[in-house]
């Protein structure tokens, strides 16, 4: 989640990497980093003794800013444009060992021209990959209840109704296509936030990324492609910025490690209930006192760690993780509701 920072323009520092490599032991082998960012965690693993490592985002920008440093590593480190859902198809060989850290990048934050940040006018576009639809295409042309939606159920965003509503009335004016803009509707929508809260388009603007970016699906597909591309013995170091996402991580190392809650203790286990990954960590990891005042943004990080087992790959149930479904694929005025989506 986005936050106002005192240092911006900066580069990205990588977030709990120190805590990753003491989680994972000697590092060896051949490694996929599915969010490779500024290459942070990249570089750090191939230090470590990585032999390779293939660094995927689908940002290009990203991949060209690695151009001046990544020489350095010959063919050791390959770059893909690309999905981390498809991470296995971009691996190429049986991986000892898979690094994720979610979300966008400083860069990415930092660049008003991207469009991801409420604090910077820039046009309303928040698309990583930089082609498809833009935050100011979906802002206007998502229904009021489709946007209410996103925001309820990506920002969880109590107010939605309240922030859907205004949207469309103001498109009806003249078009959303800068984020301040957007960011200002929200605003007058929202109580003025006290001291130490965060800046009330926080929550909206997630949601809106999160469905520009369909980053819950990416997760999903990336978590079980993680699965296939694993040798047994293989790590999968998933880094997280918010509870949505968190969720979803430890709800699946539960749910493939055999831990999650079980229906009926005394049901015959099943061949699929082998567990396919062991915790490594015990619990989510989160960066020290050290770590937060050195680089605020580390501040919501999570890390939660697997191993890969021999049982085979299959399936999730995506149910089964927390997803959060837009109600076309969940029934919605329940939980709207149970929680008081207005
Ligand atoms: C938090 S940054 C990673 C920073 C990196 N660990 C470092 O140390 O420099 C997240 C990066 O992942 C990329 N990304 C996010 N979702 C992705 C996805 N589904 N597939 C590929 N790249 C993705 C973003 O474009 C961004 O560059």
């Amino acid at each position: 989640m986005e936050h106002s920072d005192p240092t911006p323009d900066r580069p990205h520092i990588p977030v709990l990497i120190g805590s990753i490599l003491a989680a994972v032991g000697p590092v060896s082998g051949h490694w996929l980093d599915g969010t490779f960012g500024a290459g942070g965690y990249a570089r750090a693993l191939l230090d470590a003794g990585a032999q390779t490592v293939t660094g995927v985002d689908r940002d290009p920008l990203a991949l060209d800013m690695a151009a001046a440093w990544a020489p350095e590593y010959g063919d050791r480190l390959r770059l893909v444009a690309g999905n981390f859902s498809e991470l296995d198809q971009h691996a190429g060989e049986p991986l000892d060992g898979i690094v994720l850290d979610l979300g966008v990048s400083s860069m990415q934050l930092d660049q008003a021209a991207r469009g991801f940040s409420f604090a910077k006018d820039g046009p309303l576009d928040m698309r990583m990959a930089q082609s498809g639809d833009s935050a100011a295409d979906l802002v206007a042309t998502a229904s009021e209840a489709t946007l209410a939606d996103i925001l309820y159920h990506y920002g969880e965003e109590r107010a939605s109704r309240r922030i859907a509503r205004a949207i469309v009335a103001a498109r009806e004016t003249a078009p959303i296509t800068k984020t301040l803009q957007l960011a200002a509707i929200i605003s007058a929508n929202l109580p003025r936030p006290k001291p130490g809260q965060s800046h009330p388009a926080t929550r909206s603007f997630q949601a809106i990324r999160i469905a520009v970016n369909t980053e819950f699906n990416e997760l999903i597909e990336g978590l079980m492609a993680a699965e296939r591309a694993l040798k047994p013995g293989g790590i999968l170091a998933v880094v997280t910025f918010h509870s949505l996402e968190d969720r979803i991580v430890k709800r699946f190392f539960q749910n493939r490690s055999g831990n999650d809650a079980q229906t009926n203790r005394y049901a015959p286990q099943r061949p699929e209930d082998t567990a396919r990954f062991t915790l490594v960590t015990k619990g989510a990891v989160a960066p020290d006192a050290d770590e937060i005042a050195a680089n605020p943004r580390a501040r919501s990080s999570k890390l939660r760690v697997g191993r890969r087992t021999t049982a085979p790959a299959g399936p999730v149930d995506p149910a089964a993780l927390g997803v959060p479904m837009l109600p076309e694929t969940q029934s919605y005025k329940s939980r709207s509701a149970k929680k008081g989506h207005r």
